[in-house]
């Protein structure tokens, strides 16, 4: 039997996550990886009993890292807790429950279509503007604009801010970088994450004076029956700019990846626009921007014919579970027809993606423009890097040209 290594950040694996999981799915679904020291699941099935299962497998990261820290350390990360401890992500029932509810409407496929006109709107301008130049750098010329554009629409913030809530944001994420080292990374997430609360402060206070149909003023609403209080109100605000932006931009950067990687499928778009919405769905499956999501065991269970011990904590591999032969057909290939496309890109249960539909739409209006505008492009460079993280799947930079005229 080989050894599988368990180092899930070494540089191969990072790079290319898809051939490592599919040996630890095809020697150990169910692993107990030491060095990280918990659950690596890799198998379709396995990783849906999980995301489906809230009794046994809890989402309150906060509570389990808490009884990891030490008090000093407690003290030191206490800004980024107050706020993580209230994200719906990290909660169990019954406050997942009340919070869920009170979001889910302004999250259907049908509220979101009123942002469509505005996305089409940011695409078609920047591509105006990007077409005849003949190169850009993807993440940050075109890809980060469009979800953030629309997330300070939804929390009735000014456009112009974009650029400041985007670095904020992107200091927050270095608290889920495992690499980077512990007193900087903890000193530039409590950075990013007091700039954010204090940015959303008096856009809710003008909210509770001026209230109107809006998300938050909806959710202060909700104050009355008991609830929510205003910082459960500020820390959503903060999930939503946080969840919403990087996973989608990183998206737009993946998928044009795979389609310059895949000329026959970026031509076959461009010839048959209607099919967007099920290579939407390819594009989250074939490298979604979720690698993995993390449970806490609270009972002892069984995944997989293995017994899992309360306490325990599990990787839910998204990104194996997509490419698991045993649930799609040729799971390296990449087909925009594909149909079925059940993918756990935005996991499963009771914590399935909330942006979902908006990301979807987001997703479509982005590939129509650029596939509609731009020939298949080239990339400009033969060194792609990721991010280091066991979650993101996120290029550094693509840098990309095609031909004008
Ligand atoms: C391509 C883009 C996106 C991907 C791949 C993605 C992926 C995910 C995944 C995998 C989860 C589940 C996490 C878990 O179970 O631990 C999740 C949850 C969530 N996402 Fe997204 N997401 C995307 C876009 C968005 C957008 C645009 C928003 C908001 C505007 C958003 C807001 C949320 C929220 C609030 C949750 C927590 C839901 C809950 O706990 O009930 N996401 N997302």
């Amino acid at each position: 039997m080989t050894t599988i290594s368990d180092d899930l950040m070494a540089h191969d694996v990072i790079l290319d996550p898809h051939s490592y999981y599919h040996e630890i799915r095809e020697t150990d679904p169910v692993h107990w990886n030491e060095r990280w020291g918990g659950w690596v699941l890799t198998k379709y099935d396995d990783v849906v009993q999980v995301l489906r299962d809230s009794t046994h497998f809890s989402s309150d990261r906060m509570a389990f890292l808490d009884k990891e820290l030490t008090n000093e350390q407690r003290d030191a990360y206490a800004p980024i807790f107050k706020v993580l401890s209230k994200w719906i992500v990290f909660r169990d029932p019954p406050m997942h429950t009340k919070l869920r509810l009170l979001l889910n409407p302004h999250f259907t496929p049908r509220a979101i279509e009123r942002y469509r006109p505005m996305v089409r709107g940011i695409v078609k301008r920047l591509l105006d503007k990007l077409e005849g130049k003949g190169q850009m750098e993807l993440l940050n010329d075109f890809a980060y604009q469009v979800p953030m554009s629309v997330l300070l629409e939804l929390i009735g913030a000014p456009l112009v801010d974009r650029e400041k809530v985007k670095e904020w944001s992107e200091q927050l994420g270095a608290f889920f970088f495992i690499r980077a080292d512990e007193p900087r990374r903890r000193e530039i997430a409590c950075e990013g994450i007091n700039s954010l609360v204090e940015y959303l402060r008096p856009i809710v206070a003008q909210r509770r004076e001026h209230p109107g149909v809006d998300l938050i003023s909806l959710l202060l609403g909700a104050e009355e029956t008991g609830d929510i209080t205003e910082d459960d109100v500020i820390a959503t605000c903060v999930l939503l700019v946080f969840g919403g932006h990087e996973t989608t931009m990183n998206l737009i950067a993946n998928g044009t990846l795979a389609l310059i990687n895949h000329p026959d499928q970026w031509d076959l778009l461009k010839q048959n626009p209607g099919i967007i919405e099920n290579a939407i769905e390819e594009l989250l499956r074939f490298d979604g921007s979720v690698k993995a999501t993390v449970r806490w065991v609270t009972e002892d269970v069984t995944v997989g014919g293995k017994l899992i011990k309360k306490g325990d904590r599990v990787l839910v591999s998204l990104s194996a579970a997509n490419r698991d032969p045993g649930k799609f057909q040729n799971p390296d290939v990449l087909d925009l027809t594909r149909d079925p496309n059940p993918h756990v890109a935005f996991a499963n249960g009771i914590h399935v993606c909330l942006g979902a539909a908006l990301a979807r739409m987001e997703l479509q209006e982005v590939f129509t423009g650029i596939t509609q505008r731009l020939p298949c492009p080239v990339l400009e460079t033969e060194n792609l890097e990721y991010h280091a993280t066991v979650v993101n799947r996120a290029l550094e930079s693509l840098p990309i040209s095609w031909k004008v005229g």
